[in-house]
């Protein structure tokens, strides 16, 4: 038994002039023990066809954004434009190694180079370092520089991280990651924080807040020079959750808002692909005061050349394998170059436009609890009509038989039926319109025939399951479902 390997001629002579390499095959013998034994399973006998037929009817019953609507609150679920994978999967790109030599990956250092100085503009913060793989994992790095910080200058007592009520579930628990006791304040009604519930837990024992601006709520809090000035009198550092920046790019920036540090999402504003847990970018970005802490290897332009500088002492070190996703960060570049600083404030401005549409046009029959503009993304608090027992969990159902993936429910707690709806500027206006005839047809069947929206879905390959059950004793294999 044997495999065939192509073996190029890469001598200097077959290089001369960039004629094409010379190929030859040569023959090894396989090890025996991969032998196909006797006793192992039989393949099945199919086609290419049937393969791919299988294959492709597997896809159709996936939901993603190529198939349909993903009005995901607070995840922003925008296309992602086929360039950016064209971009990533350049051969020069893809088929780099990490240990190759500076002088000869000056063109990724470069894309990492000017993505971190464009994510600096963006943001108004001093440096960015693009090495962590994942929102929450810029936040864990994030709250690690802030206590590195805070150990230096002797103020070990500060051990506590202030978190409002409305935040995402990442950032208490990066902060019980990173060693530090968050302290929850409390939201106002219209989900901004509580500036008097803030001033009772800022003392000498605060390392800082973590802050996301506009809340997941979807609303820009109107008084963050204030908290700024507030944490920092008492020693404290702002940290800012960017999973929300859609909104505010090109329009506003948290370095200017009193922020010392942020990780911004690239695998939502920046339009790289989401989902299943990766592979995204969690790039963390700092004032100068604690750019010493940056996690290695940093990217530096020195005269003409791109290099990596393992120093300072202070870092906090390796934090991710090499430098992380570069092809994340290729997509990112990709992204920013085509939208340009002319285009980049359209994508807050049609963001929030077509949140304020969809809210306005369903809030007669949809619980508003929120009053007055939005950003990106809004909550209802389930359906208007209370009395048919109709919760926010049946309308997400009924909305799989219709073909539209459901919003973000029961997220954040800070109402009882959150309904939480973002539609990225991708989405036309023909997508909304439909997306808003479909949530009024819901609301309607809700108050003539409850019963039939409770027991949605009846059009999906899987009807309405046990919920706590399907948490508990999750069915994963295709077969274990056809029999279950
Ligand atoms: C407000 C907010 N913060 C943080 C995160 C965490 O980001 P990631 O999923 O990349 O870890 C999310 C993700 O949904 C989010 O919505």
């Amino acid at each position: 038994m044997y495999y065939d390997k192509l073996i190029f001629d890469l001598s200097t002579e077959g290089r001369k002039g960039y004629t094409l390499p010379k190929a030859e095959v040569k023959r090894y013998d396989l090890p025996k023990s991969t032998y196909l034994r006797d006793d192992c399973p039989g393949l099945p006998e199919v086609s290419e066809l049937e393969v791919v037929r299988h294959y492709t009817n597997v896809s159709f019953k996936n939901f993603g954004i190529e198939k349909g609507f993903y009005p995901l609150g607070s995840c922003t679920m925008k296309y992602n434009p086929k360039i950016n994978q064209d971009m990533a999967n350049l051969p020069a790109f893809a088929s780099l190694h990490p240990y190759q030599p500076i002088d000869t990956v000056q063109g990724v250092l470069k894309v990492y180079h000017d993505t971190q100085t464009w994510l600096s503009e963006i943001s108004g913060l001093d440096t960015f370092t693009l090495n962590p793989y994942a929102g929450a994992h810029g936040e864990l790095i994030g709250l690690m520089i802030i206590k590195a910080y805070h150990r230096d200058r002797g103020d070990s007592k500060r051990t506590k991280i202030i978190v409002p009520d409305s935040a995402h579930g990442t950032n208490p628990a990066s902060a019980t990651v990173a060693g530090l006791e968050s302290v929850e304040v409390k939201s106002n009604p219209d989900g901004t924080v509580n500036l008097a519930d803030l001033k009772a837990v800022l003392g000498d024992d605060i390392a800082g807040i973590m802050l996301t601006n506009p809340n997941t709520v979807g609303i820009f809090e109107k008084d963050i020079l204030e908290i700024a000035r507030l944490v920092h009198e008492a020693g404290g550092l702002l940290y800012y959750d960017g999973a929300n920046l859609n909104p505010l790019l090109g329009v506003a920036r948290p370095g200017d808002m009193g922020f010392d540090i942020m990780h911004i999402n690239l695998h939502k504003t920046f339009s790289t692909p989401h989902g299943g847990g990766g592979p995204g970018s969690g790039p963390v970005g700092v004032t100068k005061a604690l750019k010493p802490y940056l996690p290695k290897p940093v990217v530096e332009k020195q005269g003409d050349q791109y290099v990596i500088i393992d120093e300072p002492k202070t870092t906090l070190g390796q934090i991710s394998h090499f430098y992380g996703n570069i092809g994340v960060v290729l997509k990112a570049y990709t992204y920013i170059l085509s939208m340009g600083r002319e285009h980049l404030p359209e994508i807050a401005k049609y963001s929030t436009l077509n949140a304020n549409y969809i809210k306005e046009s369903l809030k007669d029959v949809y619980q508003l609890p929120i009053e007055g503009i939005c950003k990106h993304e809004f909550v209802f608090d389930g359906l208007k009509d209370k009395s048919t027992g109709v919760t926010t969990l049946d309308v997400a159902k009924r909305l799989l038989d219709f073909d539209v993936h459901p919003p973000t429910i029961f997220f954040p707690l800070v109402f009882k039926q959150t309904i939480m709806i973002e539609p990225p500027e991708t989405e036309s206006k023909q997508t909304i319109d439909h997306f808003i005839s479909i949530m009024r047809q819901v609301a309607l069947e809700a108050s003539q025939e409850p019963d039939k929206v409770k027991g949605a879905p009846y059009n999906t390959v899987v009807k309405r399951l046990d919920e706590a059950l399907a948490a508990r004793k999750p069915i994963v294999k295709y077969k274990d479902l056809e029999t279950n």
